[in-house]
């Protein structure tokens, strides 16, 4: 019999239909809820974004006002979550700390999802609020620091810079985080959002679907593709030695972090702004190592790319990590600041599914054994 055709990585499969986010991936564009990201980032807070994905349009002035007091309200950490970061084991990721403090905090609230459709995650904003004190709080402990009280005068990437640091950013610096959580806010359906929506579609918390989401952010394919760019922008070291670094890496078959994506076909919207931001503060701290080898490793491997037919260019991860460490960010919170900012695009989708739900349930082209002969136990 011949084999059906089918969709490995569920590559141009439409799962549902969604009004959150539109990629042009021809064209490098993004837009979330018909905005462009460039509009966005221009002119809009993180938690202006967070409210246009919860509520599918942009606040007035007094909405944003009332939604962001909430919101700040919520940045402070309760004491348990204090202590189960304090608790975690010391050579474990962040990212499981994250996921298991958001299924943690399902704990706290009263969910009306059991016996309908329904979800309570425009009121619960803890949710999208204490990502970023978990996240600077398990850097402040692991360095033996103490725990920092939130600000509720600071903006959500200025706050969790103060937090991580102990001392206010200046307000570029403030900015260029808020704006980076803006720029991964939400991506369509990429592996952590349709996860966090297959586990909705089963009518299980929102919680446990952000707990499932993050567990699939934490892969090196996904969110965790910007600490390995670093860590290859260390082991190459010198602009002057990428070129035989990449000839090496594609004659064996490695993948080069932070390049390529399934949708896009052009350069990655959001990576040409944080190059931007990339590129100022590397001026600004005179400090040029990361961006000169990146551009090299630009140059280099979308050259090679280019000649075998297959172009590919850089994602959202190639510039942000090096950006994040002129930030003075440790690598290993850069995944982790990922989620921070998809939490809002998570719940966006979360809050769409369950509109009109149906229980996401594929099917598997079978290719084992049939009608094998059973042997009992004592024969084998
Ligand atoms: N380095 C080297 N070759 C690459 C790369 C890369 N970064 N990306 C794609 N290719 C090649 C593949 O080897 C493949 O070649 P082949 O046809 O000879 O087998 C071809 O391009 C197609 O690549 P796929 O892996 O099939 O593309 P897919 O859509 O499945 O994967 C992905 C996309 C996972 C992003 C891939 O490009 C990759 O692994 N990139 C590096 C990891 C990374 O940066 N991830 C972050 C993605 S963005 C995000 O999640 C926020």
């Amino acid at each position: 019999m011949e084999k059906p055709d089918y969709a490995k990585g569920l590559e141009g499969v439409i799962a549902a239909e969604s009004r959150i986010c539109y990629i042009d991936g021809q064209q490098g564009k993004l837009y979330y809820m018909g905005y462009s990201i460039e509009d966005l980032v221009e002119q809009c807070s993180f938690e202006e974004i967070v409210y246009l994905l919860l509520y599918r349009n942009l606040p007035t002035g007094s909405e944003l006002d009332g939604f962001s007091e909430r919101m700040r309200s919520f940045r402070a950490l309760p004491e348990q979550v204090k202590q189960m970061i304090h608790a975690f084991p010391t050579g474990a990721h962040p990212m499981e700390l994250l996921q298991s403090v958001m299924a943690y905090l399902s704990s706290y609230v009263q969910h009306k999802i059991q016996h309908s459709a329904t979800c309570n995650c425009r009121d619960t904003l803890h949710q999208v609020a204490q990502m970023a004190t978990v996240a600077a709080t398990y850097a402040r402990y692991r360095d033996g620091n103490d725990y920092i009280e939130p600000r509720d005068d600071l903006s959500h990437g200025a706050n969790f810079l103060y937090m991580l640091r102990g001392e206010e950013p200046d307000p570029d610096e403030g900015e260029i985080m808020d704006n980076c959580l803006i720029l991964h806010a939400e991506h369509g359906f990429n592996a952590s959002t349709f996860t966090s929506r297959v586990v909705a579609s089963t009518l299980s918390t929102c919680y446990s679907s952000i707990s499932a989401a993050m567990g699939s952010l934490y892969g090196s394919l996904h969110g965790g593709a910007n600490e390995r760019v670093l860590k290859m922008v260390d082991a190459i070291g010198d602009k002057s030695k990428v070129e035989k670094w990449v000839d090496n890496a594609l004659s064996k078959k490695q993948k080069v972090m932070g390049m390529g994506h399934r949708v896009y076909k052009a350069k990655d919207p959001r990576a040409k702004v944080i190059e931007k931001y990339l590129q100022d503060l590397s001026d600004r701290k005179n400090n040029w190592r990361d961006y000169e080898i990146l551009k090299e490793i630009e140059r280099v491997f979308g050259n090679r790319m280019k000649d075998k037919g297959k172009p590919i260019y850089p994602n959202v991860d190639f510039f942000s990590g090096a950006l994040y460490r002129l930030l003075g960010i440790p690598t290993i919170l850069f995944t982790p600041i990922f989620a921070v900012a998809r939490v809002g695009g998570w719940l966006a989708h979360i809050l769409e599914q369950r509109e009109g739900n149906r229980i996401y349930r594929p099917k598997s082209l079978y290719v084992g054994k049939k009608d094998l002969p059973f042997v009992p136990l004592e024969k084998r």
